[in-house]
């Protein structure tokens, strides 16, 4: 029997590659262009980093996490579920974060949750997380947003995703509206579906979240946490609202937004869209000032995002589909009768001098010239430079448009071809 990939978790294969390699080179040209450095962390943390971060209660520690222990028995690891918790470890552990040092950063890579697979949920995927440090006001949250917006412009996306904002004030807001919710939601209790009565008594806030009809009806004249807020987390929550209209970011009120992650405070946002199904946020951050005091004892300002590349690149095909683009700088060598070395010397020539293009040969011993443009034609070449004979012998190349019919066939000197391809690109 075949050994397939284990369930949840998916091969990348080189026909989707380029799609992905698109918007990582989009997103990472952005997030230099904001000032933000990468850092990159290990997949593996100890259990208790999430535990204490995420919160025991939430269901991606109590339930989605793939934790084992070490062959003594001694010790507790999770492959991380979220870079949040890894980024602020690996800031305290080195002292980027301490004496209220800003630091901006980013890191790209797999994070895992053993959730039920289907479209847009997978066990092992892919997130941008996005961290500010030590800047207290509204600014990390707008530059953030602001970041992202930049990054779906440039996606031509942005009609397609919602951002929705919500406050959840501090510690206290969150115990006296958790109070007031299960106060409303109890002479409901055997209306609700069972996750929900459940969750009444250990995680109620995540109640807002639920997916059923009759939950939400119920919780259509619940209590909203903003009319919890206190002066401070109100103030930064109006500023924030402020500044969004001002720089011409759209934004809707979702009064339920609360997330899945314990550490937050005050500010939480989400991006949605439609085009996803049931899995419809493609990111989500806030604000998480007290997230420092739980791993390092240290106070730290601090906000942040994510946002799920599976889910970015199915919004993104969505709209535009998966074909990949023509490279006008791919090109095909075809040559005439030559040893299969002397063809990889003249490759390995013309990559010398024109560094900018994607030079492809035939691997292939001595394939006719018509079967060697059928090859160039199915990698998806651009351009064939062909040396025959007659080329060999003046130390020449010719230039073959293959999808450009009025770019006339040309041939010039070997050591002229880099300048004469960049004119014609
Ligand atoms: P999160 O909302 O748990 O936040 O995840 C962010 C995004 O990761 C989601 O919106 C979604 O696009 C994607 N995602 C989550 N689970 C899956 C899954 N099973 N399959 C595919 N995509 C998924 C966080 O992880 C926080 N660390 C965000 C953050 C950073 N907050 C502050 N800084």
């Amino acid at each position: 029997m075949n050994i397939d990939a284990v369930k949840g978790m998916n091969d990348i294969l080189p026909k989707q590659i380029h799609i992905w390699q698109k918007i990582e080179t989009i997103v990472k040209d952005v997030l230099m262009r904001f000032c933000f450095d990468e850092i990159r962390m290990p997949i593996l943390e100890y259990t208790n980093l999430f535990a204490r971060s995420i919160g025991e209660v939430t269901d991606i520690v109590s339930k989605e996490m793939f934790t084992f222990e070490d062959r003594l028995g001694k010790a507790s690891y999770s492959l991380r579920p979220e870079g949040t918790a890894g980024c602020v470890r690996a800031c305290v552990q080195h002292s980027l974060i301490a004496n209220n040092q800003q630091q901006k950063l980013w890191y790209m890579g797999s994070m895992f949750r053993y959730e039920r697979p289907q479209k847009g949920r997978y066990r092992q995927f892919h997130q941008l997380g996005v961290e500010t440090f030590n800047v207290a006001g509204v600014n990390a949250e707008l530059e953030q947003l602001l970041l992202m917006q930049n990054i779906l412009q440039i996606l031509n996306i942005e009609e397609n995703v919602t951002l929705k904002i919500n406050s959840i004030g501090n510690f206290a807001t969150r115990n006296n509206y958790k109070q007031a919710l299960v106060e409303y939601l109890m002479p409901y209790h055997d209306e609700l579906d069972p996750d929900s009565q459940n969750r009444l008594k250990h995680n109620p806030l995540r109640i807002l979240d639920s997916k059923i009809e009759k939950t939400q009806e119920i919780l259509l004249n619940a209590p909203k946490i903003t009319e919890f807020l206190g002066a401070e987390s109100l103030a930064h929550y109006m500023q924030l609202k402020q500044s969004l209209t001002q720089l011409n970011i759209k934004f809707i009120e979702d009064h339920k937004l609360v997330r899945g992650l314990d550490y937050y405070n005050d500010t939480v946002f989400e991006w949605v869209s439609n085009d996803l199904g049931s899995q419809n946020a493609i990111g989500g951050g806030g604000r998480y000032d007290g997230l420092g005091t739980i791993i390092g004892n240290m106070d730290v300002k601090a906000s942040g995002f994510a946002i799920g590349l599976e889910r970015l690149l199915l919004v993104y095909m969505a709209k535009f589909g998966g074909e990949k683009l023509l490279d006008q700088n791919h090109a095909y060598l075809i040559c005439s009768g030559e040893s299969d070395t002397i063809k990889l010397l003249l490759a390995a020539k013309i990559r010398n001098i024109c560094p900018n293009i994607k030079l492809d040969i035939c691997m292939q011993d001595a394939l006719g010239f018509k079967a060697q443009f059928k090859k160039a034609d199915k990698v998806g070449a651009a351009v064939a430079l062909i040396i025959g004979a007659d080329e060999l012998a003046n130390n020449s190349i010719t230039v073959k448009f293959l999808r450009d019919s009025e770019k006339q066939q040309i041939t010039i000197p070997f050591n002229e071809l880099n300048k004469h391809l960049q004119e014609i690109q």
